[in-house]
């Protein structure tokens, strides 16, 4: 059986520039994702965290990642001042603290770490999420805007894997949240 009777319709049309956003959202709905949540520790203000399915590993050596963030969110104006921060790699029992840090208009995360089990991270301060899967510590190596977001490059001052058993992921999907049978 040809690979193209298993294709459906195509919903990207060209040129590029025309696909209406609807469609290009479609489009990447199909792709999995880990769910990861960045944090920060501001200072001068309050931690700061944000669900975020664009964390992307780069570079081995030296170690890099990447998240992208949409330009005027909390967590994007945050790193633009600040140097460092953390992610949290989230684990299945952590599908109702992802929804939590995913709602827009939220003007203070206090409650919800106070509500968190976490501890601080050596390098940043920032929240670490205690049982996720690993824990990632950066320092912003450079900051890049793209469209509507800023991809924030991080050189990795630490990581590390959860001990004992991994945990299950959190995936997400089609705009729901999953985890593996
Ligand atoms: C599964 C999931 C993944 C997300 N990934 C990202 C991301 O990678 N980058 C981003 O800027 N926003 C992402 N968001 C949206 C932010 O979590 C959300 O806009 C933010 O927490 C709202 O805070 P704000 O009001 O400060 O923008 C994601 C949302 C969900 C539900």
């Amino acid at each position: 059986m040809g690979t193209t009777s298993m294709l459906q319709k195509p919903i990207i049309r060209t040129p590029a520039l025309e696909t209406p956003p609807a469609e290009f959202r479609a489009a990447l709905s199909q792709l999995t994702s880990g769910v990861s949540l960045v944090t920060a520790h501001d200072p001068d203000g309050e931690d700061l965290g944000m669900t975020a399915t664009s964390l992307v590993s780069i570079s081995l050596s030296p170690p890099l990642v990447l998240i992208s963030l949409r330009n005027g969110s909390r967590m994007q104006e945050l790193l633009a001042r600040i140097g460092t921060w953390a992610v949290s790699l989230l684990g299945e029992e952590h599908r109702a603290l992802a929804a939590c840090f995913a709602t827009s208009g939220r003007l203070s995360d206090r409650a919800l770490f106070a509500d968190m089990q976490f501890r601080r991270g050596h390098w940043s301060r920032a929240p670490l999420v205690d049982h996720a899967l690993s824990i990632i510590e950066c320092r912003t190596e450079n900051q890049m805007v793209a469209g509507d977001h800023t991809i924030v490059i991080g050189q990795v001052l630490e990581a590390r894997v959860s001990e004992g058993t991994a945990p299950p992921p959190l995936l997400y999907l089609r705009g729901e949240y999953r985890t593996l049978p």
